[in-house]
């Protein structure tokens, strides 16, 4: 796709779409979004969407859907067996994801437990680019660990690395070496999601396949975000440049024996699915639809989701339709980084990830500085970002914190949902707080769930910055929303 030029010179990423409807939004006083803060915990994950301006928790199930989409909803054929919407699917997943046999899901999560399920053994490793919370938490449900293989260059947060979620291939053949008949599979998560979004190419899937081939392992792929990380292989990776979205993703799924997917994310539905072209592997699992999910025609999904995931799914192979997210995350992580605010780069997709660990700095990890930014930027802005550091992480078997690798916040971009005006004032209120970064305190929890903490959680602030950032907000902005 050509890249529009404005004639002023400037790279401002143009819409290819129009609103036909809209939500109302709110933007409530800061006095409110404080209040609301402590009713949720100082946990982003915990506020109501009536006190959020821009909500950017996730892109999960928060992709603006097409006019089609809506439209084939309701052609649904609802049935319990059989349904016509179902057969429609299975065509495009084949279409294209280039897999035969399919097995739906409620959601992303739901295939990593069948497959968690039937591979995970008491003791195995399952090597992976890098671990996404529910895999993670899958895996060691079943009593399974996880090594993560990247290449150094992965934790860089100014990079100019253009493929930072590359599997380090030569850490896995060592492990694989270590550990014979330990590795039930290979998982290679598409646009690492916890390092920034940060895409694999190719050429790294390529070598993964070589080593699963050589030691007769599966290999396993995350395509939840796969058509951005086909955008970027597109964008970054020379050989590439002149395929269409559609066979990049073919030939990234080719590689791998099982491929799952939220398509919450990738197909701008609700939903989710297994498939392969392995016979023998879907037996293996089949049953455990019916169990955990629904009859083998819905796994759970509604009917009417079905049919928009159907034409989600071919909606991704339009290259205006997956540029956008990641040309306004270009553009936001630019102007922050023009403006010193420490800022994953190159960006990424599925949002920008702001660095907490240098914002602040004066935070111990164990004082959770990601979740304490997160909690600031809502306060000062009403827009609703993601912890994903320490808060993140779970504990090990012994109950000790795992201190993440990493201290982010993210800001989802959702595909076609903002607007550039609305990315703008992400920009101003986050260089605004950037400026008073000293004014943040940390956080300690006082709920702890014992998994997936991060959802549910409650914490407190450790002293009254709130008030003091409050205080310091009203002084620069006078009565401003
Ligand atoms: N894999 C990846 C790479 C994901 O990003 C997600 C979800 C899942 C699996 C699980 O899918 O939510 O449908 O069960 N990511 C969401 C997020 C939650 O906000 O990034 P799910």
């Amino acid at each position: 796709m050509a890249e529009i030029k404005f004639y002023n010179g400037q790279k401002i990423p143009l819409e290819l779409h129009k609103a036909r409807i809209v939500q109302k939004l709110h933007l409530v006083p800061i006095e409110r979004r404080l209040e609301a803060l402590y009713e949720g915990g100082f946990n982003t994950f915990r506020l109501n969407t009536s006190d959020v301006f821009l909500d950017m928790l996730t892109d999960s199930g928060t992709n603006a859907m097409s006019d089609n989409q809506l439209a084939a909803m309701m052609q649904a054929d609802d049935a319990y067996a059989g349904s016509q919407s179902f057969i429609r699917l299975q065509k495009a997943v084949e279409d294209v994801l280039g897999k035969k046999y399919y097995l739906p899901v409620h959601q992303g999560r739901a295939a990593e437990n069948i497959i968690s399920n039937v591979y995970v053994k008491k003791g195995n490793i399952v090597p992976m680019n890098y671990h996404f919370t529910t895999a993670m938490a899958h895996i060691t449900q079943y009593g399974g660990s996880m090594a993560e293989l990247l290449y150094d260059e992965a934790y860089v947060v100014d990079s100019s690395h253009p493929f930072k979620g590359n599997m380090h291939i030569e850490k896995l053949e060592e492990l694989i070496q270590q550990q014979p008949g330990n590795i039930p599979f290979i998982r290679m998560e598409a646009s690492t999601n916890l390092i920034g979004g940060q895409p694999f190419s190719l050429q790294n899937l390529r070598d993964v396949r070589a080593i699963a081939d050589k030691y007769k392992i599966k290999l396993v792929l995350d395509a939840s975000l796969i058509g951005e990380n086909a955008y970027l292989i597109l964008k970054r990776e020379p050989e590439f440049k002149s395929s269409s979205i559609g066979e990049i993703i073919k030939k990234m799924t080719e590689l791998a024996d099982l491929v799952y997917f939220s398509a919450r994310k990738l197909s701008s539905s609700r939903g989710g699915g297994i498939c392969t072209n392995n016979h023998a592997l879907y037996k293996e699992m089949e049953t455990l639809v019916p169990l955990f999910e629904g009859f083998l025609t819905y796994g759970g999904i509604s009917i009417r989701e079905i049919e928009a995931m159907t034409v989600g799914l071919y909606e991704t192979l339009d290259e205006t339709v997956i540029s956008q997210s990641p040309s306004f995350i270009e553009y936001l992580v630019n102007a922050l980084h023009e403006k010193g605010v420490p800022v994953i780069r190159p960006a990424g997709v599925l949002g920008a990830h702001i660095d907490a660990m240098q914002v602040c700095a004066h935070i111990p990890q164990t004082q959770y500085p990601a979740g304490a930014l997160a909690a600031a930027l809502f306060l000062v802005s009403g827009i609703r970002g993601m912890e994903r550091g320490s808060i993140s992480n779970q504990r090990d078997e012994q109950g000790n914190e795992t201190y993440a690798d990493m201290e982010l916040v993210r800001l989802a971009v959702p595909r076609r949902v903002f607007t550039l005006s609305q990315i703008k004032y992400v920009e101003d209120r986050m260089t605004w707080l950037y400026q008073n970064r000293h004014l943040i305190g940390g956080l300690k929890f006082v709920y702890e769930p014992p998994v997936l903490r991060f959802f549910m959680g409650g914490l407190e602030p450790t002293s009254d910055w709130p008030q003091q950032l409050m205080a310091q907000f009203r002084k620069d902005f006078g009565d401003s929303l």
